[in-house]
């Protein structure tokens, strides 16, 4: 298992022994117990967890930045199992595991929203989990765009919207105009990692950094590109376009300069939904799944005790 789950779950084990909980080692067995859809193009890697302890659950899937995987979330896994929940986590495609090994095919994949809806209904039909289930869409940075899409396209399949560190899919941020208006090839070819080291810069501590980059690592530079590029075009200019009647938690790590205002003015413009809160989290950047776990896990576990 990975280096820092093990951290995580080790600390969320002791402070559920210090409140005086009695944690069922069990739960160890019900943890990202992989998946794959072989037949996906590529194919896509997922993982469940709470499946067995939480036979009627709710489900939630957590959906990963650009150029990140499944590991963005490893913090949340556990605490979202023991308060009841069936957690989905995955590697998008072109990103992390969901690639192909051979290196022509794997440079010849497409990441676009469209694509990522299509492996996501993969993923629910391959688990049996019929239309007419409501999940809880939750997602971080390009992941937080993909479950607002979801949830604009299947309203009726949406219980409630988490978004983390993103910005609406009715704004187009200030960086996505170059990525929309340069053809793929030349911003592949002119990036020269541009892209990857903005993406680590945006934590400071070494531990979150050293998962950042090995998650980086495995998507590459040019799945990265691709992946952002795929952002700025999901972007609609239609002002409207994710008003949603649902529960929504905006959550954005305070320090995050790529998403911090425009969460803020999200929310405020979407006063109007009764079910709209907003959370920041102090001392995290970008990835405040991993830069500061326990304030994001608060977060997502009193939210969804609200729903
Ligand atoms: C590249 O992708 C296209 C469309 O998905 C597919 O038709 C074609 O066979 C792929 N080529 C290679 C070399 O994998
Ligand atoms: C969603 O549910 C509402 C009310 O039940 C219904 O009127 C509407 O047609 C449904 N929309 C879709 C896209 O299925
Ligand atoms: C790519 O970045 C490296 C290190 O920052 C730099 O030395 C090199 O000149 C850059 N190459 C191009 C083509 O921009
Ligand atoms: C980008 O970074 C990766 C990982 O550090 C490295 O393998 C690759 O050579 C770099 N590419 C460029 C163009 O600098
Ligand atoms: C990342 O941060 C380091 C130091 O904090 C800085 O030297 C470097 O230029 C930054 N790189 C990018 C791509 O922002
Ligand atoms: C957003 O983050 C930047 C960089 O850390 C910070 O300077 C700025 O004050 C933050 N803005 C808000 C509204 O929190
Ligand atoms: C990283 O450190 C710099 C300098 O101490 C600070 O200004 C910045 O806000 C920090 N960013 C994050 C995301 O922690």
């Amino acid at each position: 298992m990975h280096k820092l789950y093990i951290l995580f779950l080790v600390i969320t084990v002791l402070s559920i022994f210090v409140s005086g909980g009695s944690p069922d080692s069990s739960w160890a067995t019900d943890l990202l117990l992989h998946n794959s859809l072989a037949w996906n193009d590529p194919p896509i890697q997922y993982w469940l967890s709470g499946f067995h302890h939480n036979p009627y659950g709710d489900i939630i899937i957590l959906s990963p930045g650009a150029g990140l995987d499944h590991h963005s979330f490893d913090p949340q896994v556990l605490p979202l199992v023991i308060a009841g929940y069936r957690v989905i986590t995955y590697d998008p495609r072109c990103q992390g595991l969901s690639q192909w090994s051979n290196p022509v095919a794997k440079s010849n994949c497409t990441i676009t929203f469209d694509l990522m809806l299509q492996d996501m209904n993969q993923i629910f039909s391959s688990l049996a989990i019929s239309p007419e289930k409501q999940v809880i869409q939750a997602g971080l940075s390009m992941g937080g765009m993909l479950a607002q899409q979801f949830s604009k396209v299947y309203p009726n399949r949406t219980k409630a919207l988490i978004a983390m560190d993103c910005g609406t899919n009715e704004e187009l941020l200030p960086w996505m105009q170059y990525y929309l208006d340069t053809p793929l090839g030349t911003l592949i070819a002119d990036d020269n990692n541009t892209s990857f080291n903005a993406i680590l810069n945006t934590s400071n501590r070494t531990l979150v950094r050293q998962e950042i980059y090995n998650e980086l690592s495995l998507s590459g530079d040019a799945e990265i590109v691709k992946a952002m590029k795929a952002c700025a075009s999901a972007v609609s200019n239609d002002p409207g376009f994710t008003r949603l009647q649902i529960p929504e938690l905006l959550i954005y790590g305070q320090l995050d300069s790529l998403t911090n205002a425009s969460m803020i003015e999200w929310y405020a413009r979407d006063q109007a939904n009764p079910h709209i809160s907003l959370i920041s989290i102090p001392s995290a950047g970008h990835i405040s799944s991993l830069d500061n776990p326990s304030a994001v896990n608060q977060a997502l576990i009193q939210f969804l005790a609200s729903i």
